[in-house]
């Protein structure tokens, strides 16, 4: 299912707190930093901080340069972003800033929640999504109902960690800035938890006046039959390498990328690579790693086009070359058309084996891109 694409944004001291413990909200960005801020405010469908933010802060979260609203505006759309918050409680302050400023708002909440908010209202659009709050039924709701497809997530660190958490991070933006708070009461960014085993990937660095943003993108694939935004990096790419292929009037292009679980790349391929004719993509990458390799079981396999069954070329289909690498899980776009082979169903063979197969059809369109003369 398509989500939103999810940036966490918040800025941290030194000793990687969000904030201290007295009444009023700590400074940490600089002034140049906080109009970063507000240009990315600018940039996204919906902005989203949890309750305790609204408690403790009284935030407005607007966009406050008349400019940028007005591009907005030029191009088509509110002038504000959609205002998120998440509470299951239910227990929100009517007359909080955050519902009295900006365009639209909308709360998610439990059932329990909602009941509260019938009695207590705030000035929002109410979404009760049954006992607890579940984030992927969130971000589901956001895109396929408020059509949001850029989200921008404000904290607080309950929010920031259980996003990362679940994997449904696409983009971490962190400034540091150069104080320390030293209190152990104080809210910090990240909260205990298993994250990712691995490193993210470090995209940007950038000086603003005293403080440094830096941006990470999580890469650990997604767990089981649950797709991660990772995952849907991992799957851009294999669709990228497909047009690397050499072109072929009897071959599909496919590109391929075997990543571990730790989100460490361990190898790629693609169709007809290095000058060998009849290689497949899964093949080609599979070829480049030990079979000993101990990542391969907790690895994931992002193929553009799901593994063959059946081939002529050569004497094992790619669901066989996995099934025997022992991968546990396969990230596709695009079923393979009749195009060549009947009724292949790599995904029905390889998921009957017991792997986790993962069909992800929004990306179905760039899997096709370098194969347009054979399916149209
Ligand atoms: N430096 C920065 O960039 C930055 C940015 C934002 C916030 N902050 C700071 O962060 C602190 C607030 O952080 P916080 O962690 O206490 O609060 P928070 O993350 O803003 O909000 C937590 C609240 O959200 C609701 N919630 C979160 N996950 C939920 C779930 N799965 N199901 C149901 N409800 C859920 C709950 O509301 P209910 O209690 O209503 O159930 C929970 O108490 C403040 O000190 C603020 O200044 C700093």
């Amino acid at each position: 299912m398509p989500y939103p694409y999810v940036l966490l944004s918040a800025a941290v001291s030194l000793d990687g707190y969000l904030d201290d413990t007295g009444p009023e909200r700590l400074l940490l960005s600089s002034p140049a930093d906080f109009d970063r801020v507000d240009e990315v405010r600018a940039s996204v469908d919906a902005i989203l901080i949890g309750a305790g933010t609204i408690r403790a802060d009284n935030p407005r979260l607007l966009v406050n340069s008349p400019e940028r609203r007005a591009a907005r505006v030029a191009a088509g759309k509110p002038e504000y972003p959609l205002k998120v918050t998440v509470s299951g409680s239910g227990e929100l302050d009517p007359t909080a800033n955050f519902w009295h400023t900006g365009g639209e708002k909308v709360v998610y909440t439990t059932t329990e929640g909602a009941l509260r908010l019938k009695e207590t209202p705030v000035a929002a659009d109410v979404v009760a999504l049954g006992d607890s709050l579940d984030w992927r039924a969130l971000l589901a709701h956001l895109h396929d109902v408020r059509g949001v497809d850029r989200l921008m997530v404000e904290g607080g660190g309950t929010i920031h960690t259980q996003l990362l958490l679940e994997g449904l991070a696409d983009e971490l933006q962190l400034v540091l800035a150069p104080l320390f708070v030293g209190d152990p009461s104080a809210p910090r960014l990240f909260g205990p938890g298993h994250y990712q085993s691995g490193r993210l990937r470090l995209v940007e660095t950038r000086p603003i006046e005293d403080v440094v943003l830096m941006r990470y993108e999580p890469t650990a694939p997604g767990v089981g039959g649950l797709a991660s935004a990772a995952d849907r990096r991992w799957l851009a790419l294999a669709c990228e390498l497909a047009a690397l292929c050499p072109p072929s009037e009897t071959a599909f292009s496919v590109g391929a990328v075997v990543v571990a679980q730790d989100g460490t790349e361990l190898a790629r391929g693609h169709s007809r690579e290095g000058g060998d004719p009849v290689v497949h993509a899964e093949e080609a990458a599979l070829a480049k790693i030990d079979p000993e390799d101990p990542r391969l079981p907790g690895a994931t396999v992002y193929t553009s086009l799901e593994p063959c069954t059946r081939r002529a070329s050569r004497p094992r289909p790619c669901a066989r070359l996995i099934l025997d690498a022992g991968v546990g899980r396969v990230v596709t776009a695009w079923r393979e058309p009749d195009t060549f082979v009947a009724g292949a169903d790599g995904s029905g063979v390889l998921a009957g084996a017991g792997v986790d197969v993962v069909v992800m059809p929004e990306y179905e369109g760039a899997a096709k891109g370098p194969n347009r003369h054979l399916v149209g």
